[in-house]
């Protein structure tokens, strides 16, 4: 075969699409989504080459094959930047105990909440953990998602963190999805673990530089919280891992103020998770450091709705607003993206397109990974969503709340849905 014909082979044109959002990198007043209509999309090697106006597609591409999406929505393929979709069991029994008024921080003091889990999730084997999140990553590959960050954080020792770390490895060929993981063994102290201290000088000294070596991580994250890590404790594992490389994430202010959000913003994490009790000080900070928000209202709303991070604030302060299910079988267990966009919109007060960003290209910020997935710009992988017919405007996502509208997925150039 000659090289122009498989060349020919590779290249596909997506037309007839009477809206598409491209979600451009970076936002103007004018055109957050970067809309443009009777779009069409060239794809050649499972990336995105051309797109714009059908009236205006360059000329070369005049003989490839045509997919004609019968003048449809589209959007680029929705991006989950925090979950933690690997574990066993569930939490059944915590949901009744806090519906009868029990805290999430008394049941976790308890010895239950994310200890319960730990104790489901290192019963199980590699393959059984991947097991167990595939349906999941399967049921949100069909409500559009096609990127999603995975956090181990169940395992609590060497042995079973860097058996959660290898089953999500195990997932990347398993699922269509494009997968980042990320370390999470500072989620609480376990509870055969007397020292708090030896601990994180376990995950210094022989965590990190064992899943560096497999290469088994992109990130590593702590959960800065009282009950969970402290801000000096969080500084040492985070320190240690940015000298390794690894991109550094926290979850933080989610439950009470404890300065672990100033922190991400001095180690310039590429986000800071939650929020909800951050300072304007606080934002500030992140805003200087370009460290991403994200905000998990679903979390939030699950544990009682205490304090939401308003958007007001954030977008006043000047800090790129990212959105994730946080998808967990305590806190937060959905795993539709939609209606997160929803409850940004009417409990954080964020703009449709401003929602709308944050499950696509300032997801893809929060995951260092601006330009490859979440937008459909040139060289961006070619992962889309066209919606049903009846759609005629993308902000019809957070708009429909938890009603996701959507009839064709595309991951690569390929149908997956
Ligand atoms: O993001 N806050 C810590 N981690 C999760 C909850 C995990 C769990 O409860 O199992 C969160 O909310
Ligand atoms: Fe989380």
């Amino acid at each position: 075969m000659t090289k122009s014909k498989k060349d020919t082979r590779q290249t596909q044109r997506f037309c007839g699409l009477s809206q598409l959002s491209t979600m451009p990198v970076t936002s103007s007043d004018e055109d957050p989504l970067g809309i443009i209509e009777d779009a069409t999309i060239i794809v050649e090697n499972e990336t995105v080459r051309w797109v714009g106006p059908g009236a205006e597609e360059p000329q070369q591409y005049a003989d490839i094959p045509t997919v004609d999406l019968g003048g449809r929505v589209a959007l680029p393929g929705l991006v989950d930047c925090h979950t933690h979709v690997v574990y066993g069991g569930d939490r059944l029994e915590d949901f009744g105990r806090r519906t009868r008024g029990m805290t999430y921080e008394e049941i976790l003091a308890a010895g239950g909440g994310i200890h319960t889990t730990v104790n489901h999730t290192r019963a199980l084997d590699e393959q059984e953990m991947a097991d167990a999140a595939r349906p999941r990553l399967q049921r949100m590959l069909a409500k559009g998602i096609t990127t999603v960050e995975i956090k181990s954080g169940y395992g609590l020792s060497h042995t079973h963190e860097l058996r959660m770390l290898r089953s999500i490895q195990r997932l990347k060929s398993q699922v269509p999805q494009r997968l980042v993981s990320t370390f999470l063994g500072a989620h609480v102290v376990p509870k055969e673990v007397s020292d708090p201290a030896e601990y994180v000088d376990t995950i210094i000294t022989k965590m990190l530089p064992d899943i560096q070596a497999e290469k088994l991580a992109d990130f590593v994250d702590v959960f800065c919280e009282s009950g969970a890590f402290d801000v000096d404790s969080c500084r040492r594992i985070l320190e240690s891992a940015r000298d390794m490389g690894f991109g550094l994430k926290l979850h933080a202010e989610q439950l009470g103020w404890t300065g672990g959000t100033h922190l991400g913003a001095e180690l310039k994490a590429t986000s800071v998770d939650h929020v909800d009790h951050a300072s304007d000080e606080d934002l500030a900070a992140l805003a200087a450091a370009g460290t991403v928000a994200v905000l998990l209202p679903s979390a939030t709303l699950y544990l009682g709705g205490q304090s939401f991070p308003r958007a007001e604030r954030f977008r006043k302060a000047g800090v790129s607003m990212a959105l994730a299910t946080d998808c967990n079988p305590g806190s937060s267990p959905t795993e539709d993206l939609g209606l997160v966009a929803s409850l940004g919109c009417a409990v954080l007060g964020m703009t449709p397109e401003e929602a709308l960003r944050g499950i696509t290209v300032e997801a893809a910020r929060a995951l260092n990974l601006v330009g490859e997935v979440g937008s459909l710009v040139p060289g961006a992988r070619a992962d889309f969503i066209v919606l049903d017919e009846d759609v005629r405007d993308v902000r019809e996502i957070p708009y429909r709340m938890g009603c996701d509208r959507i009839s064709q997925i595309f991951v690569a150039g390929a149908p997956v849905h």
